[in-house]
Order: structure tokens, then C-alpha cells, then sequence
């Protein structure tokens, strides 16, 4: 008789990566691990990029119908945090009173299972106030605490800014031979 397999029960919400902190114009933040109830809250995020941001973060023009498609943030929001982890600053907007999604800082560990890929994505208007590089700073942070050996991230050439923050972070750059992308990595 074939084995049964043993179904592992799913990680709990690390709440061990929960913490605040300041962005350089005083706004008060919170980085925290993506939950599944953070849709309502990614949707209204997307909504807030332009079509550069959204271009230099997925290559490509993808749709704003595209990207908050339920099927598509449910997997993003009820993350396996064994296999990937994706980290929200939010804020409350002093205005309304409502939560609000800055940015994300993602890493998706690669085949190997000890390597991962790296992203990150702020919304235009929190641009500049140094969120991208604490995300990225974060998500290196856990991918060394999850025993990774290494992690790389993808860039197109033009993007000056998620250049200057690899620089920054300690990664190795490399341009491809057709100049197309760059290739960012960083052993832990
Ligand atoms: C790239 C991105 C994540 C940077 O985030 P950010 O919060 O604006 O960047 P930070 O404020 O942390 O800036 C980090 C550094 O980059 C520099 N920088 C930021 N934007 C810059 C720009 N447009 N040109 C040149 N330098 C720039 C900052 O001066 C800062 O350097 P410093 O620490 O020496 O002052 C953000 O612009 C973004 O989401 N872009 C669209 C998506 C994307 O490109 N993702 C990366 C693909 S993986």
C-alpha cells in the first residue's frame, strides 16, 4: 500500500519579524510579514503605483486589473512563510484614519532551497524617504535568519535608484552580456 503522506500544518504568522520604524520624512511605520486578510489593503496599494514603478518592478506593463486579480493576491497574501516571505510597511494615514500599504519587500527562496530571489516595490508618493532600502535591509535580514546562502535580484539597467540600494546592501552587480539587465547577489 502506497504511504501515506503526512500533511506538515502550515508555519504560524512570524511575528518575530514584526517591527517599526521611522522614515526619514518622521511617518511612523510598521514592517510586518504579509497576513491573508492584507488584500482589501494590497489592492488599494496597487492603485497608488505608476506605470514606471509597476514596469521597473515586473519588466513589463502589467495591468492594474492584472495585478490585483484575486487569484493573484490571495497567493501573495496567504504566503507559505516556508517557502517565501513578504514584508508590508504600513502606516495610518492621519487624514482618514486607514491603514495604509507603503511598500513590499519580497524573497522567494529558489529551487536549491537555500538561495532566493529578492524584490522590492514603494509606492511612488513614499518614494525617497529610504523604505526601499529598509525592506530590502529586512528581507536580508530573514533570508540570513532562515539559513539562506545567498540571495540575487534582478534589475534593468535604468533603475538607478534599486542599484544604488544593492550598492549600498553589499551586493555583487553584474550586467548581462546584452546589457539588458543587471544581476545583483549577496552571499549571507
Ligand atoms: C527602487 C525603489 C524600491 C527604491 O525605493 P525608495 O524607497 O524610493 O529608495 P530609498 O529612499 O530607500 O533610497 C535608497 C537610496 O537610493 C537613492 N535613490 C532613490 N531614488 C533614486 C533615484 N530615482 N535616482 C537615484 N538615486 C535614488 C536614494 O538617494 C538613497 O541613497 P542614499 O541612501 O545614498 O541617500 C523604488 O523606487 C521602487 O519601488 N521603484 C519601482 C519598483 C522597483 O524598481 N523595484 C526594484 C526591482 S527589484
Amino acid at each position: 500500500m502506497p504511504e501515506v503522506e503526512k500533511n506538515t500544518p502550515p508555519r504560524p504568522y512570524p511575528s518575530q519579524y514584526v517591527r517599526p520604524w521611522a522614515a526619514k520624512n518622521g511617518d511612523r511605520v510598521t514592517i510586518r510579514p504579509i497576513r491573508p486578510n492584507d488584500e482589501p489593503l494590497m489592492v488599494k496599494f496597487h492603485e497608488t503605483l505608476s506605470d514606471r514603478s509597476v514596469y521597473l518592478r515586473y519588466f513589463s506593463s502589467l495591468s492594474l486589473s492584472r495585478r490585483v486579480a484575486h487569484e493573484r493576491l490571495l497567493n501573495i497574501c496567504l504566503c507559505d512563510y516556508d517557502r517565501e516571505m513578504a514584508l508590508v510597511a504600513e502606516r495610518t494615514d492621519p487624514t482618514i484614519g486607514e491603514c495604509q500599504i507603503m511598500g513590499v519587500g519580497r524573497m522567494s527562496k529558489l529551487h536549491s532551497g537555500n538561495e532566493a530571489e529578492v524584490a522590492v516595490l514603494v509606492s511612488d508618493r513614499f518614494q525617497k524617504l529610504g523604505l526601499g532600502h529598509e525592506l530590502l535591509r529586512r528581507v536580508i535580514e530573514i533570508a540570513h535568519d532562515e539559513n539562506l546562502s545567498s540571495v540575487s535580484a534582478e534589475v534593468l539597467p535604468d533603475n538607478i535608484a534599486m542599484q544604488v540600494i544593492v550598492k549600498h546592501l553589499g551586493f555583487r552587480v553584474r550586467t548581462s552580456e546584452d546589457l539588458s539587465s543587471v544581476r545583483a547577489f549577496l552571499d549571507l
